[in-house]
């Protein structure tokens, strides 16, 4: 619960991809601090699990749901048992992402390609079409977009990837417009390095680290708990006039 009322979360649904490690963890715990119930996904069953006791020991109300969302049905199953579980869904963070390929576009698949795609980029879009009428008839809602600083500035080795977040932040503006009648809004973070197990060969041992640190305005790397502060801000009333924003998590980078 938060002093301010305006970031109070209580009587709200929040439901979660990517839910068990690193960004989505910290804002699962963060939206559940502030009052949500929690739907907490990702592929693996037993990191749900562990996921839901973790939330559940701080009292935060918790259902877990095991879903690889790169998989439609999984996806809508996943919005499905949120509403069946709890009753509705007033936000939706879509976090999960992938990046199978690390290398030039001319080493890409077709099989990367499509997985990139569809996790990072069908996936949201799919979910936030079910979940949209779940969220008008109550009201309204708030669906939080996790892009990249390379969405807005492709990255070395890194050119799909960047072209899917910056697919989704394309996305988001797209449901803030259409979607704004029904009090649905839409807004995209755009973190920078952020110090988890999917950037790890960016900080692990990569002499490339410390010159892009020394060039940043904030000289370190960002932690999960650096980015669900703003996922709490945008899903929370104290964001109601924010839609179709792109907001940069980046210790100043893209400066
Ligand atoms: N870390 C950074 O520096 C950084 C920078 C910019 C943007 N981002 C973005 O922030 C988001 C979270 O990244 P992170 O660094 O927190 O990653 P992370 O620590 O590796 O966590 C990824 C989460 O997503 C789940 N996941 C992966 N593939 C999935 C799928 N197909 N379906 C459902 N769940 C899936 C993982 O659990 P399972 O393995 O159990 O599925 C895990 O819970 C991503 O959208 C990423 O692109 C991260």
């Amino acid at each position: 619960m938060s002093n301010d009322p305006r970031f109070d979360l209580s009587g709200k649904v929040a439901v979660i991809t990517g839910a068990t490690r690193g960004i989505g963890r910290a804002i699962a715990f963060q939206l559940g601090r502030a009052g949500a119930a929690v739907v907490v996904s990702s592929r693996k069953p037993d990191a749900v699990a562990e996921t839901v006791k973790a939330l559940e020991a701080e009292r935060i109300t918790t259902r877990g749901f095991p879903a690889n969302v790169g998989r439609l049905d999984e996806a809508r199953a996943l919005i499905a048992h949120a509403t069946n579980e709890l009753g509705g869904i007033d936000i939706l963070v879509n976090n999960a992402a992938v990046s199978p390929l690390y290398g030039p576009l001319t080493s890409m698949t077709e099989s990367a390609f499509d997985k990139i795609m569809s996790v990072n980029v069908k996936a949201p879009l799919e979910l936030a079409c079910r979940a949209l009428p779940i969220m008008a008839a109550r009201g309204g809602g708030s669906i939080v977009n996790m892009s990249s600083v390379d969405g807005l500035r492709p990255d070395h080795d890194l050119a799909v990837y960047s072209a899917s977040k910056a697919a989704l932040i394309s996305l988001t503006k797209a449901m803030a417009l259409e979607w704004g009648a029904q009090n649905v809004r839409a807004n995209a973070i755009c973190p920078g390095l952020i110090k988890t197990d999917f950037s790890a060969p960016m900080w692990k041992e990569n002499a490339g680290v410390a010159a892009q640190l020394a060039r940043q305005p904030l000289p370190r790397l960002g932690s999960p708990e650096d980015v669900s502060g703003l996922a709490l801000f945008l899903a929370s009333d104290a964001g109601s006039y924010c839609t179709g924003g792109v907001y940069v998590v980046d210790g100043g980078w893209m400066t």
